[in-house]
């Protein structure tokens, strides 16, 4: 179906906390090792926010840069939409928040929680506000801080987990740039197998934690691995077969920067090589939705994309949920 306007990505942005939390520093908290770790994750180190510090703060400082590499002003934004599954508080909301921090005072603001897919899905309700002409200018940011999440005395979800923000700006595009083809999905019957519980726990819940551990993630590691491997290449090939595109015409796949075993199964079974798939987990490990636009930031800043350049994003995350995204760069570096 013909839209009325294009939606293309005019500016990227990303933090990754100062302080890092290397694998030989985990292997003095739990029993694990570095050999193990990099073997079965392929991650070195993880960046984590500083306590005292609000997610908020690097989710500001992410929007700004991608606003400024955009070439706006705060102003100019007329939608903030923050995807996390770690925000600082239920109200005021992390979109409401980074407004504040960065001035965009003409915005509305909404936060969207997919989990891991949650900038995907960000991008798709962002997009639909400049096809359908009610924006110009709509702001996606991603910030997670998975660390204040996690039990450092669980060595099966500690070892894996990040804290960073990505940003970028969507913007009204007049050429064949941009946004081609978003694909979503949830399994909400398999959300079992990943959980972090807020205002309520089972008894299953409970159960699965350390004792009174009540907000920390739980996770079924090897029934995420496996619906991980199947949907990361099932949901790249659907996004191209809607686009009527061929996997040739694609530049990267970004994907989702989980498991390193994870990105190798779904380039095996897409036939991709490993060159074509951008992968950062190495020193950032997994930051959920903040994932993918951290690596869009890192590439565009690395010249790795030029206008015209066709890149598909793919993630999967709690809830379960999946997504895809079949997009034409519309930046001129
Ligand atoms: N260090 C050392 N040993 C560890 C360990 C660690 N950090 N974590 C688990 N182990 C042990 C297990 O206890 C198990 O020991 P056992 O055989 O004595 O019981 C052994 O290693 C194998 O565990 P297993 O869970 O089968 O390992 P795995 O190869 O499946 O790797 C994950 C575990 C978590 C790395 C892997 O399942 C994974 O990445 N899953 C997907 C996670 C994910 O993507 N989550 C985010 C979703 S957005």
């Amino acid at each position: 179906m013909m839209k009325p306007y294009r939606a293309g990505i005019k500016g990227t942005g990303s933090i990754l906390p100062g302080k890092k939390l290397t694998n030989s520093q985990l292997e003095s908290i739990v029993e694990t090792s570095d050999e193990w770790i990099i073997k079965r994750t392929g991650i070195r180190e993880r960046h984590i926010l500083e306590d005292g510090v609000p997610l908020a703060k690097i989710a500001a400082e992410a929007s700004v840069k991608a606003i400024n590499d955009a070439g706006l002003n705060p102003a100019d934004i007329e939608l903030i939409i923050a995807s996390t599954c770690t925000p600082d508080y239920l109200t005021p909301s992390l979109s409401c928040m980074v407004q504040r921090e960065t001035g965009a005072k003409n915005a509305a603001a909404l936060d969207v929680n997919a989990a891991c897919t949650g900038f995907i899905y960000a991008l798709q309700t962002g997009r639909q506000f400049i096809e359908n002409g009610t924006y110009n200018n709509v702001l996606i940011v991603s910030a997670e801080a998975l660390s204040r999440v996690t039990d450092f005395n669980d060595r099966k979800t500690c070892v894996l987990f990040g804290d960073g923000a990505g940003a970028v700006v969507l913007s009204k595009v007049d050429d064949e740039t941009g946004v081609e083809e978003v694909f979503l999905g949830a399994v909400g019957d398999d959300g079992n197998v990943l959980t972090i519980p807020l205002l309520y726990a089972s008894d299953i819940d409970v159960q699965n934690r350390n004792q009174g551990k009540k907000q920390v993630i739980w996770m079924d590691g090897s029934e995420v691995f496996t619906f991980a491997s199947r949907i990361m290449s099932e949901a790249t090939k659907k996004v191209l077969d809607n686009a009527g595109t061929e996997m040739e015409q694609v530049k990267y796949i970004f994907p989702h920067q989980a498991n390193m075993r994870i990105l190798q199964n779904a380039a095996k079974r897409l036939g991709v090589s490993m060159d074509r798939i951008y992968s950062n987990l190495e020193y950032t490990g997994n930051i959920s939705s903040a994932s993918i636009p951290v690596c869009l930031d890192e590439a565009s800043n690395k010249g790795l994309l030029k206008k015209g350049d066709k890149i598909i994003m793919v993630a999967f995350g709690g809830g379960l949920t999946y997504g895809s995204a079949l997009l034409t760069w519309s930046k001129q570096h």
